[in-house]
């Protein structure tokens, strides 16, 4: 009698197992691999395809995307953005106000050109800047696809719609914000040589 007590208790964990219920937590709403419809990319991911003129094309250099035409209309919201834009990933190299001034302590020492000049005011294109902040160029690094340039040098923080803002802030604002700006002293004019001169 004893014995078969012992038996019936040792068994008594292994039936336990085949109950209904011991296999519910298994069998509950989820999506399984490759089911349904695949999730959304991760906002920053780097876009393969560029839509711009209402196509999709593809770009994968600065040289590619000289030609491209600006998609994105110049309002009062795309300045608002492209200028706060280039405040955080411009103005650290280039100034600011895009004067390559001592508000940017690097400026001078890594060559970082003024972009309020004509250079980058008239003779580029828009494709052409774009393309500069997509895959970087000499010295600069890459702010959308840093595979564009040959060391990999960038990262992609921007999207592609917020690389045209930065160019329409860059083309239709920066220049009057630049003049607008108080002049800089002379102590400070005197302490960088890429200061331009601007009034
Ligand atoms: C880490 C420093 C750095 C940052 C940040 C930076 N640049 Fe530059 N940029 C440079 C330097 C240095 C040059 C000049 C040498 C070269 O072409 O690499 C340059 C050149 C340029 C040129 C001229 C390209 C040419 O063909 O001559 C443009 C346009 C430009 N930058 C725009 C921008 C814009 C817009 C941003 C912000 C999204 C930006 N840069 C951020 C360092 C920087």
């Amino acid at each position: 009698m004893k014995r078969l007590a012992v038996l019936v208790l040792l068994a008594a964990p292994m039936t336990v197992f085949a109950w209904p219920w011991s296999t519910d937590m298994m069998n509950q709403p989820s999506i399984k691999a490759q089911e349904g419809t695949p999730a959304a990319f991760p906002k920053r991911s780097v876009p393969y395809s560029i839509p711009y003129g209402g196509e999709l094309t593809q770009v994968a250099t600065r040289d590619e995307a000289k030609d491209l035409v600006n998609p994105v209309p110049v309002s009062a919201k795309s300045l608002k953005t492209g200028k706060q834009l280039f405040k955080i990933y411009c103005g650290a190299c280039h100034g600011l106000l895009g004067k390559a001034d001592e508000t940017s302590p690097v400026a001078a020492k890594i060559g970082a050109i003024p972009l309020i000049g004509d250079y980058v005011q008239k003779d580029m294109t828009e494709g052409w800047i774009w393309g500069t902040i997509t895959y970087g160029s000499y010295v600069m690094p890459a702010y959308g696809d840093p595979t564009g340039n040959a060391e990999g040098r960038g990262s992609n923080d921007l999207s592609v719609e917020e690389r045209w803002h930065v160019v329409n802030y860059l083309r239709n604002q920066l220049v009057a914000d630049a003049n607008s700006a108080p002049a800089v002293t002379e102590t400070a004019q005197a302490s960088s040589d890429a200061v331009p001169v601007v009034n």
